[in-house]
């Protein structure tokens, strides 16, 4: 006799694949954290590069962005959404979870809380996008666990489209790197959330501004144990006697995600599907 399959309802099947997204390639880098810690789940990853960047967008134009994006992960079966941006997160997490028949995980609150236990000197800096920065939402996570710490924000217009524009160690990505570091420095922080899915890219860039001493918190990990203990305590985890697939839908030019993408994700990216959705160029 074989075995009794139960009939989960949406979302709650361990087999579905987790959904995530972003404005284009930076959430590959939550991605590549993904895979390396949960290798047996398979990941949906949705790239908005039509619409990129987000930074300079209005927080109507992120929520409407959020709903249409996640919209298309549930009706490809996701158990879980990961917003793999610190933009959308920004604007738009709370509607999402309102809104979704599943699951929906941002990348602000794992970071805050991380950089919360790192900091010594209670004074914590945040680089990130405009409209990230516009919304408070970090300095809201931080002061929700430690009303005494400094936050010092730091909006970088145009670093995510210098990373993603396929000259990420460029003369140009250096000198924003050196502007946006002079008041970090300034403000005497010990740690800085790189609060962008690009950034990553210039971890050690931003270091060697920053100097080693400064401790640097990234989304990719703290969001990949965040995504690994939510599946762990749901029940939810995919077995182990499976490997892994991942998978890749991009809104713009399916040929530059990849090209672009697999400098972020670090693995091979093989075919791209292409979904239309609203307002794209
Ligand atoms: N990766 C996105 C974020 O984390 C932003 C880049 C953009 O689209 O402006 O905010």
């Amino acid at each position: 006799m074989g075995a009794i399959r139960v009939a989960y309802p949406i979302g709650m099947d361990p087999d579905a694949p987790i959904g995530m997204f972003d404005s284009g390639v930076g959430g590959l880098t939550v991605l590549h954290a993904t895979l390396v810690r949960l290798p047996h789940e398979d990941v949906v990853y949705l790239g908005d590069t039509g619409r990129f960047p987000y930074g300079p967008r209005s927080q109507d134009e992120l929520i409407a962005y959020g709903r249409e994006l996640t919209g298309i992960l549930v009706e490809r079966g996701a158990k879980l959404i990961v917003v793999a941006c610190n933009s959308a997160t920004a604007a738009a997490l709370p509607v999402l979870q309102q809104e979704s028949p599943v699951p929906v995980l941002g990348v602000i609150t794992p970071e805050a809380h991380a950089a919360v236990q790192a900091t010594r000197l209670r004074k914590v800096g945040v680089l990130a996008t405009e409209a990230t920065v516009n919304s408070q939402r970090y300095v809201e996570a931080i002061h929700d666990l430690d009303a005494g710490i400094q936050v010092t924000q730091v909006a970088c217009p145009g670093l995510a489209e210098s990373i993603q524009g396929g000259e990420p160690y460029s003369e140009r990505t250096l000198e924003l790197v050196q502007l946006a570091c002079v008041p970090l420095r300034e403000a005497g922080v010990d740690v800085v959330v790189l609060g962008c899915t690009h950034y990553p890219l210039v971890r050690h860039m931003l270091q060697r501004e920053l100097g080693t001493e400064v401790h640097t918190i990234t989304a990719a990990e703290e969001l990949a144990e965040e995504i690994a203990a939510t599946l762990a305590r749901k029940g939810w985890q995919r077995g182990d006697d499976h490997r892994g697939e991942y998978r890749f839908l991009a809104t713009g030019d399916t040929e530059a995600f990849r090209e672009e993408g697999t400098r972020f994700l670090q693995l091979p990216i093989g075919d791209v599907e292409h979904v239309p959705v609203a307002d794209c160029l």
